[in-house]
C-alpha cells in the first residue's frame, strides 16, 4: 500500500499515519518529523529549515524532494508507505510521479482529511508531543494520565514551536494557497478519497479503512 494524507495543518495526519503504520505495518514518513530531527541535531540542513518553519512557510521544494527521494529508497519502503505532509506543492507531486515512474510503482490511495479552520487552531494549540517516542497527545481530547509525561514511554512532553496562534494562522494561509492544489492534480488521476476528519480520532481511523479497504 503506497498512499499519501494530506490535510491542513492538525487535521490528524500524524494521528492517523501512527495508527495505519501499526495496523499494516509500513512506515510512516513524516516531513515534517525529518525536518524536526535534523533542527534538534542542529545540522545545517535543520538550522536553515526552521526559518521556514518558525514563520509557518514551506521548505523549498528542492531540499524536500531531495531528503524525500533517499527516504524512499531504504529497503523498509519496499512493501508500501504512508506519506505523510508530502506532497505540500504541485511541484512535489509531479516530482514525486517521476520518482515512482523511475521504479515502477505508484501512489494507490491520496487521503484527504478535511477539517474546519477554527477547529485546528483549537487542536494545535492544545497539542503535546513526546520528546522521546513522538507519540500525540491533546490537553483536552486526548490527554496523559499524568500531565506532561507520555503514558507510553514515560517520556518529557512538550509543545511544538510552530503552534502559536500566529504561526498556525500562516500555516493554514500556506496550506490554503499551496497545498490544495495538489487535491486537484490527484482528483484527475481518480485517486482522492475524502474523509471527514472532525469526528473522533476512532471515527476518523474508521473511515479511513473503509475507504482504502485495509
Ligand atoms: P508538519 O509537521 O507536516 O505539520 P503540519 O502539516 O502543519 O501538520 P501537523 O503535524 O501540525 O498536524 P497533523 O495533521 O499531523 O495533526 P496531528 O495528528 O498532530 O510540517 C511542519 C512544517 O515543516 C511546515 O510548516 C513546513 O515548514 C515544513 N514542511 C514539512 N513538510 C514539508 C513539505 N513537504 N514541503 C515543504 N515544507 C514542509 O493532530 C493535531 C492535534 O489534534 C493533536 O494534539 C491530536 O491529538 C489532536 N487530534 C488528532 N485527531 C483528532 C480528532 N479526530 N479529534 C480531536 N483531536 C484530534
Ligand atoms: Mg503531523
Ligand atoms: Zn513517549
Amino acid at each position: 500500500m503506497r498512499m499519501i494524507l494530506v490535510g491542513p495543518p492538525g487535521a490528524g495526519k500524524g494521528t492517523q499515519a501512527k495508527r495505519i503504520t501499526e495496523r499494516l505495518g509500513i512506515p510512516q514518513i513524516s516531513t515534517g518529523d525529518m525536518f524536526r530531527a535534523a533542527v534538534k541535531d542542529g545540522t545545517e540542513m535543520g538550522l536553515k529549515a526552521k526559518e521556514y518553519m518558525d514563520k509557518g512557510a514551506l521548505i523549498p521544494d528542492e531540499v524536500v524532494i531531495g531528503v524525500v527521494k533517499e527516504r524512499l529508497s531504504k529497503p523498509d519502503c519496499a512493501k508500501g508507505f504512508i506519506l505523510d505532509g508530502f506532497p505540500r506543492t504541485l511541484a512535489q507531486a509531479s516530482a514525486l510521479d517521476n520518482l515512482l515512474k523511475e521504479i515502477g510503482t505508484a501512489i494507490d490511495h491520496v487521503v484527504v482529511i478535511d477539517v474546519p479552520d477554527d477547529d485546528l487552531v483549537r487542536r494545535l494549540s492544545g497539542r503535546r508531543t513526546c520528546r522521546n517516542c513522538g507519540f500525540m497527545y491533546h490537553i483536552e481530547f486526548n490527554p496523559p494520565k499524568k500531565p506532561g509525561i507520555c503514558d507510553r514511554c514515560g517520556g518529557e512532553l512538550y509543545q511544538r514551536d510552530d503552534d502559536k496562534e500566529e504561526t498556525i494562522r500562516n500555516r493554514l494561509k500556506t496550506y490554503h494557497a499551496q497545498t490544495e492544489p495538489i487535491v486537484e492534480f490527484y482528483s484527475s488521476k481518480g485517486l482522492v478519497r475524502k474523509i471527514d476528519g472532525t469526528g473522533s480520532m476512532e471515527e476518523v481511523e474508521k473511515a479511513i479503512e473503509k475507504e482504502i479497504g485495509a
